[in-house]
């Protein structure tokens, strides 16, 4: 062998075998790197405990006008002797669970791969997005379904103001409402939404409808500018939109009437 290639071997040794060497977790960061992501570790977690449990219970969904987003549309049918939560929710979840922000939060904080940059992650055989998680791929189809499911929340959000005693408006009223705003909000800033409206064009002018297409690409990135926090927001409110349903069915608090 050639000196040359002896050194040229011996380099390409030490690049890959140096950051082997370094422990899990070890970084030259001087900040509280680890802060976000355990924030994040604990917001998921609670949120698929409470939303677990939620979805198993079958009863307390429903209250007056208010039904929780948990449940809806509300499919009740003899061959389905479960929780009808569990017909509908998979698709949020497939949703939320392929979302590109959302990938990134859980693979950092839940499975530290790696938990912030420039921290070492764990020993792993990265070959993007093959085998297990494959599934990543069906996004844009959770987000055809996920976006009717905005639809149907609207009309859930417009029924809460519709009681037995005609129109009125309660805390539930609003907090549907809230509900249905923030998961359309989540929902329009997704990144293959931006993708399907504005992506594949070289010249917006030059192509048909590419006036409109603009303006709706424009719309979209300014939900998608700020997708993360529309993320959170939504996840936290939808959330709180069943626990309010279910306190105000199982008699645990009033809903308060404003009209
Ligand atoms: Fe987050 Fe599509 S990228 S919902």
């Amino acid at each position: 062998m050639s000196e040359v290639a002896t050194a040229m071997s011996s380099n390409t040794e030490a690049v890959s075998t140096t950051p082997s060497r370094m422990a899990f977790g070890s970084t030259s960061r001087p900040d509280r790197w680890w802060l976000e992501p355990l924030a994040v570790a604990l917001g998921l977690l609670a949120f698929i405990v409470y939303s677990t449990w939620a979805a198993f219970q079958g009863e307390y969904y429903e209250w007056g006008p208010y039904l929780s987003p948990f449940y809806s549309p509300l499919i009740l049918t003899h061959w389905w002797p479960l929780s009808p939560a569990l017909l509908i929710l998979w698709v949020p979840a497939g949703f939320r669970l392929t979302c590109y922000y959302y990938r990134k939060a859980y693979y950092r904080s839940l499975f530290a791969t790696p938990a912030a940059c420039s921290v070492r992650c764990r020993p792993q055989h990265y070959h993007g997005e093959q085998g297990l998680l494959w599934f990543q791929n069906l996004h844009r189809y959770f987000l055809y379904l996920a976006l009717v499911l905005v639809v149907i929340l609207w009309i859930d959000a417009i029924r809460s103001y519709i009681f037995p005693t005609g129109f009125g408006i309660g805390v539930g009223s609003i907090v549907l409402t809230l509900n249905a705003y923030l998961l359309m909000g989540f929902t329009f800033g997704c990144n293959s939404l931006r993708h399907l409206v504005g992506g594949n064009v070289n010249c917006f002018s030059r192509e048909p409808l590419g006036k409109q297409r603009y303006k709706l690409w424009q719309w979209v990135t300014k939900f998608n500018e700020h997708h993360m926090q529309w993320a959170w927001v939504s996840l936290f409110w939808v959330g709180f939109s069943d626990l309010y349903v279910r306190l105000v069915a199982m008699g645990i608090i009033t809903d308060v009437r404003f009209i």
